[in-house]
Protein backbone atom coordinates (compact mmCIF):
# COMPACT_ATOMS: atom_id res chain seq x y z
CA UNK A 1 0.00 0.00 0.00
CA UNK A 2 1.08 2.98 -0.84
CA UNK A 3 1.11 5.97 1.78
CA UNK A 4 1.69 8.74 -0.51
CA UNK A 5 1.27 8.69 -4.39
CA UNK A 6 2.94 11.03 -6.57
CA UNK A 7 4.46 10.42 -10.27
CA UNK A 8 7.83 9.84 -8.68
CA UNK A 9 7.88 7.13 -6.43
CA UNK A 10 11.08 5.10 -4.27
CA UNK A 11 9.30 1.47 -3.82
CA UNK A 12 11.04 0.01 0.66
CA UNK A 13 10.82 -3.87 -0.17
CA UNK A 14 8.03 -4.08 2.02
CA UNK A 15 5.72 -2.29 -0.50
CA UNK A 16 5.74 1.20 1.06
CA UNK A 17 6.19 4.00 -1.64
CA UNK A 18 7.88 6.75 -0.64
CA UNK A 19 8.17 9.61 -2.68
CA UNK A 20 11.14 12.19 -3.51
CA UNK A 21 9.54 15.66 -2.09
CA UNK A 22 8.03 13.41 0.47
CA UNK A 23 12.08 12.34 1.56
CA UNK A 24 13.30 16.20 1.01
CA UNK A 25 10.18 17.54 3.23
CA UNK A 26 11.29 15.06 6.21
CA UNK A 27 14.96 15.49 6.10
CA UNK A 28 14.38 19.29 6.03
CA UNK A 29 11.95 19.05 8.80
CA UNK A 30 14.38 16.85 10.71
CA UNK A 31 16.85 19.13 10.22
CA UNK A 32 15.50 22.29 11.40
CA UNK A 33 14.42 20.16 14.76
CA UNK A 34 18.47 18.68 14.91
CA UNK A 35 19.38 23.04 14.76
CA UNK A 36 16.80 24.07 17.50
CA UNK A 37 17.50 21.70 19.29
CA UNK A 38 21.47 22.07 19.62
CA UNK A 39 21.10 25.65 19.63
CA UNK A 40 18.77 25.49 22.97
CA UNK A 41 21.39 22.80 24.29
CA UNK A 42 24.12 25.08 24.14
CA UNK A 43 22.35 28.15 25.17
CA UNK A 44 21.65 26.18 28.94
CA UNK A 45 25.16 24.83 29.13
CA UNK A 46 26.66 25.30 32.47
CA UNK A 47 29.16 27.60 31.94
CA UNK A 48 31.68 29.46 34.00
CA UNK A 49 30.85 33.24 35.33
CA UNK A 50 32.16 34.49 32.27
CA UNK A 51 30.98 35.04 29.11
CA UNK A 52 32.92 34.27 25.64
CA UNK A 53 33.87 37.97 25.68
CA UNK A 54 35.25 37.88 29.40
CA UNK A 55 32.30 39.99 30.38
CA UNK A 56 30.38 38.83 33.71
CA UNK A 57 27.77 35.64 32.85
CA UNK A 58 25.20 38.08 34.67
CA UNK A 59 25.12 40.24 31.05
CA UNK A 60 23.76 37.57 29.46
CA UNK A 61 20.91 37.11 32.57
CA UNK A 62 19.29 33.43 32.82
CA UNK A 63 21.15 30.92 35.11
CA UNK A 64 24.33 30.54 35.37
CA UNK A 65 26.88 28.17 37.20
CA UNK A 66 30.28 29.56 38.68
CA UNK A 67 32.57 27.75 40.35
CA UNK A 68 33.25 29.33 43.91
CA UNK A 69 36.54 30.87 44.42
CA UNK A 70 38.58 29.09 46.86
CA UNK A 71 36.67 26.14 46.38
CA UNK A 72 39.22 23.18 46.50
CA UNK A 73 36.84 20.77 45.64
CA UNK A 74 35.68 23.12 42.39
CA UNK A 75 32.04 22.95 43.38
CA UNK A 76 29.28 24.25 41.02
CA UNK A 77 26.68 26.53 42.29
CA UNK A 78 23.70 27.63 39.91
CA UNK A 79 22.51 30.81 40.85
CA UNK A 80 20.29 33.13 38.53
CA UNK A 81 21.74 36.68 38.13
CA UNK A 82 18.70 38.68 36.82
CA UNK A 83 19.61 41.69 38.24
CA UNK A 84 22.96 42.51 36.37
CA UNK A 85 25.12 42.20 39.23
CA UNK A 86 27.50 39.28 39.19
CA UNK A 87 27.09 37.68 42.94
CA UNK A 88 30.45 35.57 43.16
CA UNK A 89 33.55 36.58 42.81
CA UNK A 90 34.74 32.91 40.44
CA UNK A 91 37.97 31.36 40.00
CA UNK A 92 38.43 33.50 37.04
CA UNK A 93 38.05 36.23 39.14
CA UNK A 94 40.46 35.58 42.09
CA UNK A 95 43.03 34.82 39.20
CA UNK A 96 42.25 37.89 37.65
CA UNK A 97 43.13 40.06 41.15
CA UNK A 98 46.04 37.62 41.55
CA UNK A 99 47.25 38.15 38.06
CA UNK A 100 46.91 42.13 38.81
CA UNK A 101 48.77 42.40 41.92
CA UNK A 102 51.73 40.30 40.31
CA UNK A 103 52.24 42.16 37.26
CA UNK A 104 52.41 44.99 39.46
CA UNK A 105 54.92 43.82 41.39
CA UNK A 106 52.65 44.78 44.78
CA UNK A 107 54.10 44.07 48.33
CA UNK A 108 51.89 44.94 51.50
CA UNK A 109 54.30 47.79 53.06
CA UNK A 110 54.20 49.67 56.39
CA UNK A 111 51.36 51.95 55.81
CA UNK A 112 53.56 55.38 57.20
CA UNK A 113 53.78 58.82 55.84
CA UNK A 114 54.50 59.38 52.36
CA UNK A 115 54.10 62.07 49.28
CA UNK A 116 50.35 62.90 49.24
CA UNK A 117 49.79 59.88 51.71
CA UNK A 118 48.66 60.88 55.47
CA UNK A 119 47.60 57.79 57.50
CA UNK A 120 45.22 58.71 60.10
CA UNK A 121 43.42 56.36 62.39
CA UNK A 122 39.86 56.81 62.88
CA UNK A 123 40.01 58.48 65.94
CA UNK A 124 42.56 60.99 64.30
CA UNK A 125 40.72 61.30 61.59
CA UNK A 126 37.47 62.27 63.72
CA UNK A 127 40.03 65.20 65.40
CA UNK A 128 40.90 66.71 61.82
CA UNK A 129 37.42 66.67 60.59
CA UNK A 130 36.10 68.44 63.75
CA UNK A 131 38.86 70.42 64.03
CA UNK A 132 40.22 71.91 60.53
CA UNK A 133 36.36 70.30 58.14
CA UNK A 134 38.23 69.65 55.71
CA UNK A 135 40.90 71.58 53.08
CA UNK A 136 37.47 73.43 51.14
CA UNK A 137 34.46 74.36 52.97
CA UNK A 138 32.19 77.20 53.74
CA UNK A 139 32.47 79.54 56.54
CA UNK A 140 29.77 81.24 58.71
CA UNK A 141 25.96 80.93 57.72
CA UNK A 142 27.00 79.07 54.13
CA UNK A 143 28.56 76.31 55.92
CA UNK A 144 24.34 74.73 56.73
CA UNK A 145 23.71 75.34 53.14
CA UNK A 146 25.41 73.37 50.95
CA UNK A 147 25.02 69.90 52.43
CA UNK A 148 21.65 68.09 51.72
CA UNK A 149 22.30 65.21 54.08
CA UNK A 150 25.26 66.67 57.03
CA UNK A 151 26.42 63.47 59.11
CA UNK A 152 27.87 63.25 61.94
CA UNK A 153 32.06 62.91 62.00
CA UNK A 154 31.53 59.03 63.75
CA UNK A 155 30.01 57.63 60.88
CA UNK A 156 31.95 60.17 58.76
CA UNK A 157 34.62 58.33 59.79
CA UNK A 158 33.14 54.70 59.65
CA UNK A 159 33.75 53.82 63.34
CA UNK A 160 30.56 51.77 63.57
CA UNK A 161 31.84 49.82 60.82
CA UNK A 162 34.22 48.35 63.74
CA UNK A 163 31.03 47.38 66.11
CA UNK A 164 30.75 43.43 65.04
CA UNK A 165 34.55 42.42 66.04
CA UNK A 166 34.33 40.71 62.65
CA UNK A 167 35.47 42.66 59.84
CA UNK A 168 32.84 44.52 57.90
CA UNK A 169 33.98 42.66 54.35
CA UNK A 170 32.39 39.36 56.26
CA UNK A 171 29.63 41.09 55.19
CA UNK A 172 29.52 39.93 51.49
CA UNK A 173 30.35 36.70 52.25
CA UNK A 174 27.23 36.20 54.56
CA UNK A 175 25.22 37.90 51.28
CA UNK A 176 26.68 35.53 48.67
CA UNK A 177 25.61 32.45 50.90
CA UNK A 178 22.34 33.54 51.37
CA UNK A 179 22.10 34.25 47.90
CA UNK A 180 23.27 31.46 46.89
CA UNK A 181 21.23 29.38 49.12
CA UNK A 182 18.05 30.80 48.67
CA UNK A 183 18.65 31.44 44.40
CA UNK A 184 18.00 34.96 44.99
CA UNK A 185 16.19 37.18 42.21
CA UNK A 186 16.32 40.55 41.92
CA UNK A 187 12.15 40.42 42.76
CA UNK A 188 12.80 38.02 45.87
CA UNK A 189 11.57 39.45 49.00
CA UNK A 190 14.01 39.81 51.82
CA UNK A 191 13.54 40.33 55.88
CA UNK A 192 16.90 40.94 57.83
CA UNK A 193 16.37 40.53 61.59
CA UNK A 194 18.58 42.83 63.87
CA UNK A 195 20.00 44.51 60.37
CA UNK A 196 22.28 46.32 62.46
CA UNK A 197 24.45 49.20 60.75
CA UNK A 198 23.37 47.23 57.34
CA UNK A 199 27.03 45.20 56.77
CA UNK A 200 24.95 42.36 55.23
CA UNK A 201 22.18 44.19 54.13
CA UNK A 202 23.43 46.81 51.95
CA UNK A 203 24.41 44.08 49.72
CA UNK A 204 20.84 42.80 49.32
CA UNK A 205 19.33 46.12 49.04
CA UNK A 206 22.14 46.65 45.84
CA UNK A 207 21.29 43.67 44.43
CA UNK A 208 17.30 43.62 45.36
CA UNK A 209 14.43 45.30 43.22
CA UNK A 210 13.55 48.56 45.23
CA UNK A 211 11.49 48.23 48.74
CA UNK A 212 12.03 44.20 48.48
CA UNK A 213 14.61 44.80 51.56
CA UNK A 214 13.02 44.60 55.08
CA UNK A 215 14.95 44.72 58.44
CA UNK A 216 13.56 45.13 62.18
CA UNK A 217 16.13 46.50 63.85
CA UNK A 218 16.10 47.62 67.79
CA UNK A 219 19.95 49.89 68.01
CA UNK A 220 19.22 53.12 67.37
CA UNK A 221 22.89 54.67 66.51
CA UNK A 222 23.14 51.37 64.03
CA UNK A 223 19.88 52.42 62.08
CA UNK A 224 21.37 56.31 62.29
CA UNK A 225 24.53 54.68 60.39
CA UNK A 226 22.40 52.89 58.68
CA UNK A 227 20.35 55.63 57.17
CA UNK A 228 22.45 58.87 57.38
CA UNK A 229 25.63 57.53 56.07
CA UNK A 230 25.47 53.46 54.84
CA UNK A 231 22.29 54.45 52.09
CA UNK A 232 23.04 57.57 50.79
CA UNK A 233 26.93 57.37 50.62
CA UNK A 234 26.43 53.64 49.04
CA UNK A 235 24.08 55.52 46.66
CA UNK A 236 21.31 53.23 47.44
CA UNK A 237 18.49 55.41 49.08
CA UNK A 238 16.41 54.83 45.62
CA UNK A 239 15.81 51.16 46.68
CA UNK A 240 13.95 52.50 49.21
CA UNK A 241 14.51 49.84 52.20
CA UNK A 242 12.03 49.31 54.84
CA UNK A 243 13.90 49.62 57.53
CA UNK A 244 12.20 49.83 61.22
CA UNK A 245 13.18 50.75 65.03
CA UNK A 246 11.55 47.66 66.91
CA UNK A 247 12.82 45.16 69.83
CA UNK A 248 10.17 43.16 70.27
CA UNK A 249 9.28 40.85 66.99
CA UNK A 250 6.63 43.10 66.07
CA UNK A 251 6.26 42.92 61.99
CA UNK A 252 3.04 44.87 61.77
CA UNK A 253 5.00 47.91 60.01
CA UNK A 254 5.96 45.54 57.55
CA UNK A 255 2.09 45.09 55.94
CA UNK A 256 0.02 41.70 56.15
CA UNK A 257 0.70 41.36 52.27
CA UNK A 258 4.38 40.47 51.54
CA UNK A 259 5.93 36.96 51.72
CA UNK A 260 9.06 36.62 52.04
CA UNK A 261 11.70 34.22 49.99
CA UNK A 262 13.96 34.79 52.61
CA UNK A 263 13.86 35.78 56.18
CA UNK A 264 17.53 36.01 57.94
CA UNK A 265 19.09 36.74 61.81
CA UNK A 266 22.92 36.99 61.20
CA UNK A 267 24.68 36.74 64.38
CA UNK A 268 21.14 38.07 66.25
CA UNK A 269 19.38 35.11 67.90
CA UNK A 270 22.00 34.39 70.27
CA UNK A 271 21.81 37.86 71.72
CA UNK A 272 17.88 37.81 71.98
CA UNK A 273 15.93 36.29 74.77
CA UNK A 274 15.29 32.41 73.91
CA UNK A 275 11.01 33.29 74.82
CA UNK A 276 11.55 36.09 72.07
CA UNK A 277 12.96 34.07 69.28
CA UNK A 278 9.87 32.00 69.53
CA UNK A 279 7.52 35.23 69.28
CA UNK A 280 9.35 35.89 66.51
CA UNK A 281 9.31 32.53 64.48
CA UNK A 282 6.05 32.37 65.54
CA UNK A 283 4.52 35.52 64.04
CA UNK A 284 7.35 34.78 60.80
CA UNK A 285 5.89 31.66 59.27
CA UNK A 286 2.99 32.36 57.83
CA UNK A 287 5.07 35.38 56.28
CA UNK A 288 7.37 33.05 54.45
CA UNK A 289 6.48 31.24 51.28
CA UNK A 290 5.69 27.77 51.94
CA UNK A 291 8.13 25.76 50.87
CA UNK A 292 10.41 27.50 48.73
CA UNK A 293 10.80 30.17 51.33
CA UNK A 294 13.94 29.85 54.05
CA UNK A 295 14.61 31.17 57.56
CA UNK A 296 18.41 30.85 57.77
CA UNK A 297 19.72 31.64 61.46
CA UNK A 298 23.97 31.75 61.57
CA UNK A 299 26.04 30.78 64.51
CA UNK A 300 23.81 28.72 67.12
CA UNK A 301 20.36 27.43 67.66
CA UNK A 302 20.75 27.29 71.34
CA UNK A 303 16.93 28.68 71.44
CA UNK A 304 16.33 25.52 70.13
CA UNK A 305 18.69 22.64 71.37
CA UNK A 306 17.91 24.31 74.81
CA UNK A 307 14.57 22.90 75.26
CA UNK A 308 16.21 18.98 75.31
CA UNK A 309 15.66 16.24 73.78
CA UNK A 310 13.27 16.15 70.79
CA UNK A 311 11.27 19.29 71.91
CA UNK A 312 12.43 21.92 69.30
CA UNK A 313 11.59 19.29 66.79
CA UNK A 314 7.89 19.21 68.02
CA UNK A 315 8.03 23.05 69.10
CA UNK A 316 8.96 23.67 65.16
CA UNK A 317 6.31 21.22 63.98
CA UNK A 318 3.30 23.09 66.12
CA UNK A 319 4.29 26.66 64.20
CA UNK A 320 4.27 24.72 60.64
CA UNK A 321 8.15 24.53 60.75
CA UNK A 322 10.85 22.41 60.09
CA UNK A 323 14.62 21.94 60.44
CA UNK A 324 16.62 21.31 56.81
CA UNK A 325 20.33 21.11 58.31
CA UNK A 326 23.37 23.04 58.87
CA UNK A 327 25.46 24.45 56.67
CA UNK A 328 29.11 26.32 56.72
CA UNK A 329 30.39 28.27 54.19
CA UNK A 330 34.36 30.11 53.80
CA UNK A 331 35.29 33.63 53.70
CA UNK A 332 36.39 34.67 50.28
CA UNK A 333 39.02 37.09 52.25
CA UNK A 334 39.85 35.80 55.93
CA UNK A 335 40.20 32.66 57.59
CA UNK A 336 37.10 32.65 58.86
CA UNK A 337 33.54 29.89 58.39
CA UNK A 338 30.08 30.93 59.09
CA UNK A 339 27.57 28.35 60.21
CA UNK A 340 24.22 28.64 59.23
CA UNK A 341 21.04 26.97 60.21
CA UNK A 342 17.88 26.15 57.72
CA UNK A 343 14.44 25.84 58.36
CA UNK A 344 11.37 25.99 55.84
CA UNK A 345 7.68 25.89 56.13
CA UNK A 346 6.62 22.36 56.41
CA UNK A 347 2.96 23.09 55.56
CA UNK A 348 1.72 25.61 53.14
C1 LIG B 1 26.05 41.35 66.08
S1 LIG B 1 24.92 42.51 65.44
C2 LIG B 1 24.69 41.89 63.78
C3 LIG B 1 24.25 42.92 62.81
C4 LIG B 1 24.05 42.42 61.39
N1 LIG B 1 23.05 41.37 61.34
C5 LIG B 1 25.35 41.93 60.79
O1 LIG B 1 25.53 40.71 60.61
O2 LIG B 1 26.20 42.76 60.50
C6 LIG B 1 23.40 42.10 66.24
C7 LIG B 1 22.28 43.06 65.91
O3 LIG B 1 21.05 42.55 66.39
C8 LIG B 1 20.31 43.62 66.92
N2 LIG B 1 19.29 43.08 67.86
C9 LIG B 1 19.50 42.42 69.00
N3 LIG B 1 18.33 42.12 69.59
C10 LIG B 1 17.35 42.60 68.78
C11 LIG B 1 15.93 42.61 68.84
N4 LIG B 1 15.27 42.09 69.86
N5 LIG B 1 15.24 43.17 67.83
C12 LIG B 1 15.90 43.72 66.79
N6 LIG B 1 17.24 43.75 66.69
C13 LIG B 1 17.97 43.20 67.67
C14 LIG B 1 21.38 44.46 67.60
O4 LIG B 1 20.92 45.77 67.84
C15 LIG B 1 22.49 44.40 66.57
O5 LIG B 1 22.38 45.42 65.61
Amino acid sequence: MALWSSSSSTSSPKGIVITVPALVLAASVAAIFFFFLLSSLSSSCSCSGRDAGGAPASATGGDVSVTRAGDGGGTHFSVSEGGGESIWSSKEDVEWVKDQIRVNGLHMQDNVLRKGINPRTRAEQLQDLLQFKGISHYEGPESENHTALPCPGELLTEEHHSNYGEPWAGGRDVFEFLAQSTHLKPESHVLEIGCGTLRVGLHFIRYLNAGHFHCLERDELSLMAAFRYELPSQGLLHKRPLIVKGDNMDFSRFGSEVVYDLIYASAVFLHMPDKLVWVGLERLTNKLKPFDGRIFVSHNIKFCSRLGGDECAKRLKSLGLEYIGKHTHDSLLFNHYEIWFEFRRSKG
